[in-house]
């Protein structure tokens, strides 16, 4: 199995980016096409992991004015997901948050996330927004 984590680099790269986005956060909420994209995309920097060519996770980093990262629409394909793909990708968001000397990376986790992102050492700071009407979102973060 090869693994490659990277910015999707062409036309049916982008499109399967921007289809595992759309199915995994905004269609189980009968969200329409493209409610999956929006100005941020073309600033932020685009993680993909690819298994075999096929992507298989994917997360956005935003980076604001005092360099610290924003991680968003984080999401690994519903049949592999707990098999450590969603934790390759943000290892990757906090390697290359590193070398751009961010002092730390913060997030808005969906409720049920926050296990995920307690596993990687993130903490909790407060609630934040419901998404949805339904999907509350918490604020946590970690110094890196
Ligand atoms: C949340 C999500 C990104 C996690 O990615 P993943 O590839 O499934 O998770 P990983 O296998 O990398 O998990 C790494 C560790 O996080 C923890 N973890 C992950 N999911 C967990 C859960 N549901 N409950 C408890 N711990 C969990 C575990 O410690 C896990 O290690 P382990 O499997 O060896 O115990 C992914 O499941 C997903 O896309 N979910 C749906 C969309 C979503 O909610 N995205 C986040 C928006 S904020």
């Amino acid at each position: 199995m090869e693994i490659v984590i990277r910015a999707p680099k062409n036309e049916v790269e982008w499109e399967q980016y921007y289809d595992l986005r759309y199915r995994i956060l905004r269609q189980p909420w009968n969200q329409p096409r493209g409610s999956e994209r929006n100005e941020g995309d073309a600033t932020g920097v685009h993680f993909a992991l690819f298994e075999n060519d096929k992507i298989a996770a994917i997360a956005r980093l935003d980076l604001n004015s005092e360099n610290i990262g924003q991680v968003r629409f984080m999401a690994v394909e519903s049949t592999i997901q707990r098999k450590g793909f969603g934790k390759q990708v943000m290892l990757a968001i906090e390697s290359y948050c590193k070398a751009q000397n961010s002092s730390g990376i913060i997030l808005h986790a969906r409720e049920i996330a926050i296990p995920f992102y307690e596993s990687l050492n993130y903490q909790l700071v407060k609630k934040s927004h419901l998404l949805f009407n339904e999907i509350q979102h918490f604020l946590m973060n970690k110094k890196i």
